[in-house]
């Protein structure tokens, strides 16, 4: 198909989801801040638009901004999320009609553009642009599971899961080729490609399910500070941890599992979520292991070691349908383990896509050569120490913005993301 077409579709598709997303709300719900750590979901709205009109109108063409005062309030480095209720922002008429007067202007402008140089070369700054409506299409699902209110959702069945995919994989040690130069719209920081040894390990078939994760619980996790790190602990002690955020006691000594303001019996077989990096690295320590790095994660995810050559996906170079992964918000929530047999790596590994995001036992730095491109404000200004990385994409990460080199990052802190975690342990030398 046309590059053009392909663009045109794609960022139709990313405000279809954004719109049908935000459509069952009343004006009040789109207003208020449904949680301290999240924007108002009118301002990702017209903060999606915003940056729309930045990279695919005012940087391409050099026509002015549809209003100045946008370039404060929708700027995320500019006001912190809890502020951002108290800001002159757009009420859901008026955002809703400037997010699809950019998308006008924004198709005109493709229409005339020579996709080549730079920006444009593989349409890498539209590529950037869908997938930055899509990750605060994730966001505004995480907002919307913080909400105390049912949110309506049509969902199809969920498959059934298979019990047998339990237990570790090997993955031989030796180098393998880490990030990507040829994924056309990888950002700055998937690249370079750089080849990474790797001692041996092994790594868990399946993420860590939420009946493993619920014998962690009464096996007294929370309770003995021997599996935390001091900052761990710390913040366990300080936040009052017992159990992943939206789980309840239902009485008989099992959980319930708040989705979207539904409670449920707690999936056992579902891979756990709503956990932060302080949770899953006690649990690791708890089962005897520890959390792969992102090194580890990468290579059990995208190496074919007969052939020595990468994978985009984990079962090879195309896009996922729906006998993969469990990734575009076709269900509001992660499938059991093993629901996904055509889905797995080289080596063996299930679900390394959608579902949930992994925490891995890695700071968020730059590889090696890195450059920032094309700001400085996407990942470099967050590399360092105080976020760890997330490798995978979770059930509401759309496939345009997954892929086996793709790095997510937060705070070791932060549980409100679709997060949950596999385990890794070092393999004995031969
Ligand atoms: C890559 C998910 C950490 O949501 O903060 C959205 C993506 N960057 N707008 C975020 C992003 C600018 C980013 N994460
Ligand atoms: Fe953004």
């Amino acid at each position: 198909m046309d590059v053009k077409q392909l663009v045109a579709d794609e960022l139709e598709a990313a405000r279809r989801r954004s719109l049908s997303l935000l459509e069952p709300l009343p004006d009040q719900d789109l207003c208020a801040q449904h949680s301290p750590l999240m924007s108002p979901l009118v301002w990702d709205l017209a903060h999606v638009g915003h940056y729309e009109e930045l990279w695919l109108i005012r940087n391409l063409t050099g026509a002015p901004p549809t209003c100045e005062l946008y370039d404060d309030v929708y700027d995320a480095f500019k006001h912190p999320r809890r502020e951002r209720p108290s800001l002159p922002i757009l009420g859901p008429t008026d955002a809703r009609a400037f997010v699809t007067e950019v998308r006008a202007r924004a198709l005109d402008v493709l229409d005339a553009v020579e996709l080549s140089t730079d920006l444009l070369h593989d349409a890498f700054v539209y590529g950037m642009v869908v997938q930055h409506e899509h990750q605060h299409d994730e966001t505004m699902l995480a907002t919307l599971q913080l909400r105390d209110t049912r949110y309506p959702r049509l969902e199809p069945p969920q498959p059934a899961g298979d019990p047998r995919v339990v237990g570790e994989v090997l993955v031989e040690g030796g180098p393998f080729v880490m990030g990507t130069d040829l994924e056309p719209w990888a950002y700055d920081n998937e690249r370079p490609a750089h080849v990474v040894d790797v001692d041996a390990f092994w790594i868990d078939t399946a993420p860590v399910t939420n009946a493993a994760y619920a014998a962690f619980i009464d096996d007294g996790g929370y309770e003995r500070s021997e599996w935390w790190t001091p900052e761990g602990w710390a913040w366990r002690n300080e936040a009052g941890l017992r159990h992943p955020e939206f789980w309840t006691r239902d009485g008989m000594g099992g959980w319930v599992r708040t989705r979207f303001g539904t409670p449920e019996a707690l999936p056992v077989h579902e891979p756990v979520q709503h956990v932060c990096w302080f949770e899953a690295d006690a649990y690791a320590r708890w089962a005897g292991k520890r959390l792969p790095t992102e090194a580890e994660w990468e290579k059990a995810a995208s190496w074919d070691p007969a052939t020595h050559r990468k994978r985009r996906f984990p079962w090879g170079d195309e896009p996922p349908d729906d006998g993969q992964a469990n990734v575009g918000q076709r269900r509001f929530g992660p499938d059991p383990v093993g629901s996904y047999p055509q889905g797995t790596s080289a080596f063996g590994c299930h679900q390394m896509i959608g579902d949930v995001w992994e925490w891995t036992a890695s700071d968020f730095v730059g590889y090696p050569r890195f450059a920032s491109f094309p700001y400085r404000e996407y990942s470099e200004v967050f590399f360092g120490p105080s976020y760890k990385v997330l490798r995978g994409g979770s059930w509401a990460t759309h496939p345009s913005a997954i892929r086996t080199t793709f790095r997510n990052w937060d705070y070791p802190i932060r549980r409100q993301i679709f997060a949950g975690f596999r385990c890794a342990r070092d393999a004995a030398r031969p």
